[in-house]
């Protein structure tokens, strides 16, 4: 069963993307692509395709008998109404196939065109899609690069192709929910760097505390997590765009470490010249400080936090559990 989920995925996939081509609307989606910067060579290495606007263009291709349209219904491609009747679930979207680790698609993200409706559909959890355990780009990310140095983590799809096309081909994207411990791990698993870059939004910056906060069990020594905070209202696709590759380059570079963002939101709305605001920190910090696997991390937070709240290091040290010895 499993195998053949893998197969019919890959098969919606190439569908979309035949009717990128051939479809009668084909001339206004390559268009919609074209005027967000994108090549047909990116369009092609993502595989991005269109669902056609009629109601069962997919169901109609694929589904060749009773079982491979439950297959599809499973898989969330199709949905089925209180009348019985069966019609597919993306309709009318630019496509956006997500791929696991090995490469098999195992989802979608599907972008409106125009009009009413929500921005993007994503496919919903499948027995071989769970949204927190996957990251979209990853796989081609990986295999653009034999040696990562690193990966940057962005909120959309479009974020990534953006990107992408701007020649900065290390970008994937967490599927619109916050990055999970699950997708910092694999993260880490394949390289030593990695640098959250989400929206200049209200929404990005609460992901990237979060993002943080997911991150403290496993920041272990020698691991970067670093963060990139772009001007309001910009997105890395809108800023690469606005500004190009170099520049993103550039602000990469100086993006900001984590123990500087981590002391920098914690202090934002604090005064640290009352003893009242830096109570506020020490209480604030310690829960997160206890969390931190590495040794060299602890360290440098701990003398930041003595710093600010003009102790001694071994002082405030002594008011933070030390980490569980493992045996
Ligand atoms: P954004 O809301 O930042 O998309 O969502 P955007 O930058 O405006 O989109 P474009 O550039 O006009 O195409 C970022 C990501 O959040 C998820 C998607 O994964 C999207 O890529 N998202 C967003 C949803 O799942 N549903 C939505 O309705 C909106
Ligand atoms: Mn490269
Ligand atoms: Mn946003
Ligand atoms: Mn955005
Ligand atoms: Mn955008």
């Amino acid at each position: 069963q499993a195998a053949d989920d893998y197969q019919q995925m890959e098969r919606a996939s190439k569908f979309f993307a035949y009717q990128l081509r051939n479809h009668k609307k084909s001339a206004e989606v390559v268009d919609y692509l074209k005027g967000r910067g994108l090549s047909g060579e990116v369009v092609k290495q993502f595989q991005i395709g269109y669902a056609p606007d009629g109601w069962d263009d997919l169901l109609k291709s694929l589904a060749k008998d009773q079982g491979s349209r439950e297959q599809l219904v499973d898989l969330k491609l199709v949905n089925r109404n209180d009348n019985g009747r069966y019609y597919d679930f993306f309709r009318d979207r630019v496509m956006f196939p997500i791929r696991d680790r090995r490469g098999r698609v195992v989802g979608f993200g599907g972008r409106i065109l125009a009009g009413d409706g929500p921005k993007y559909l994503n496919s919903p959890e499948t027995r071989i899609f769970h949204k927190g355990r996957e990251l979209y780009g990853f796989y081609e990310v990986k295999q653009a690069h034999r040696n990562l140095e690193q990966v940057v983590i962005v909120e959309g799809y479009m974020d990534v192709v953006a990107l992408a096309q701007a020649g900065i081909d290390f970008a994937v994207a967490s599927l619109g929910t916050a990055t999970t411990t699950e997708q910092l791990q694999m993260l880490f698993r394949a390289t030593k760097r990695v640098t959250c870059c989400y929206d200049g939004d209200r929404a990005g910056r609460d992901a990237a505390w979060r993002a943080l906060e997911n991150a403290l069990p496993l920041l272990t020594d020698g691991l970067e997590l670093n963060f990139l905070f772009l001007p309001d209202g910009e997105d890395p696709d809108s800023l690469v765009r606005q500004e190009g590759a170099e520049a993103f380059t550039a602000r990469l570079a100086k993006a900001q470490s984590f123990t500087q963002y981590f002391f920098n939101h914690l202090t934002e709305s604090l005064d640290l010249t009352t003893d009242g605001g830096r109570a506020a920190l020490l209480s604030q910090a310690r829960p997160l400080i206890e969390k931190v696997a590495s040794d060299y991390y602890r360290e440098e937070l701990l003398q930041e936090l003595a710093r600010l709240l003009r102790r001694e290091v071994s002082q405030v040290a002594s008011q933070v559990k030390q980490k569980p010895q493992h045996a």
